[in-house]
């Protein structure tokens, strides 16, 4: 059964899809595989290694730019998001090679057998989003082969400490970052509208570590010269003060 946070999410990304990927799109790139706001380009970074021939999971794809990254390096992909909107754009995105296999899936329940993938991936896709993110973990682990890898992006837990603001309020902390209540929206009818969940990053450790996964990285991206895309409450005022994310790279042993 879908969790409230999931139902609240579908519904969210469902009606704010179009503008999330008419501000991000060009950002993204349809067939880039970019981290972060900060830009960290998986070209570049290479957190998951060589991916040609691995069976790859991309969590969360949204219009699923990293999915058509990976299959244009000779990975072996399937994508799958919560919202069939975000899915929409990832159908109407043709750059005329294969189409990206695509399922409408909630990252707590994984429509997928066991052990089919060496690789998994989520650019903040799901994880921030869930109630039970030791569910999408357990689960993430059970579709890897042993020694497969699982790496994800996720806000780095110290912004939760501050008001999501790109300018100078955004710089002096108005909240526990120890307080776990997530942040909320209603609907009109007061029922869920959004939602998005805080861990610290003792408790996202923690978390993989009883998943059964291992940490084996942590990657917090420093805000690059030259960049000025604001992108929500991520800038460059802010991004040369506060790591902005937090990306963890996984293994099952
Ligand atoms: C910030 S967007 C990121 C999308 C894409 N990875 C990117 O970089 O543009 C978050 C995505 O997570 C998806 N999502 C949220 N909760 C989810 C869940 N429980 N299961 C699967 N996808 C979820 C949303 O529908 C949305 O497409």
């Amino acid at each position: 059964m879908i969790s409230p946070s999931s139902r609240a999410n579908r519904g969210w990304w469902d009606g704010n899809a179009d503008d999330y990927q008419l501000e991000h799109g060009a950002f993204l790139r349809d067939d880039g595989f970019v981290w972060c706001p900060e830009g960290v380009d998986e070209a570049d970074a290479r957190l998951l290694g060589d991916v040609r021939g691995r069976r790859v999971l991309e969590i969360g794809c949204g219009a699923a730019q990293c999915a058509r990254w990976l299959m244009g390096q000779g990975a072996r992909v399937a994508a799958f998001d919560l919202s069939h909107r975000q899915l929409r754009h990832a159908q109407r995105i043709d750059l005329g090679g294969p189409a990206v296999p695509l399922v409408q899936a909630d990252a707590e329940a994984l429509p997928f057998a066991g052990e089919s993938f060496e690789l998994a991936c989520s650019a903040f896709g799901a994880l921030p989003f869930v109630a039970d993110p030791l569910a999408v973990l357990r689960e993430v682990r059970r579709v890897l082969v042993p020694g497969g890898r699982f790496v994800f992006s996720v806000s780095h837990p110290i912004r939760w400490a501050f008001p999501d603001d790109p300018g100078p309020r955004g710089l002096t902390s108005d909240r526990s970052y120890f307080d776990r209540s997530p942040y909320t929206e209603q609907n009109d009818d007061g029922s869920l509208g959004y939602v998005e969940h805080h861990r610290t990053m003792g408790d996202w450790v923690g978390l993989v570590v009883a998943s059964g996964l291992a940490v084996t990285g942590l990657l917090e991206p420093e805000w690059p010269e030259g960049h000025e895309r604001v992108w929500g409450g991520w800038s460059p005022l802010r991004g040369r003060q506060l790591p902005g994310t937090a990306i963890f790279s996984c293994a099952r042993t």
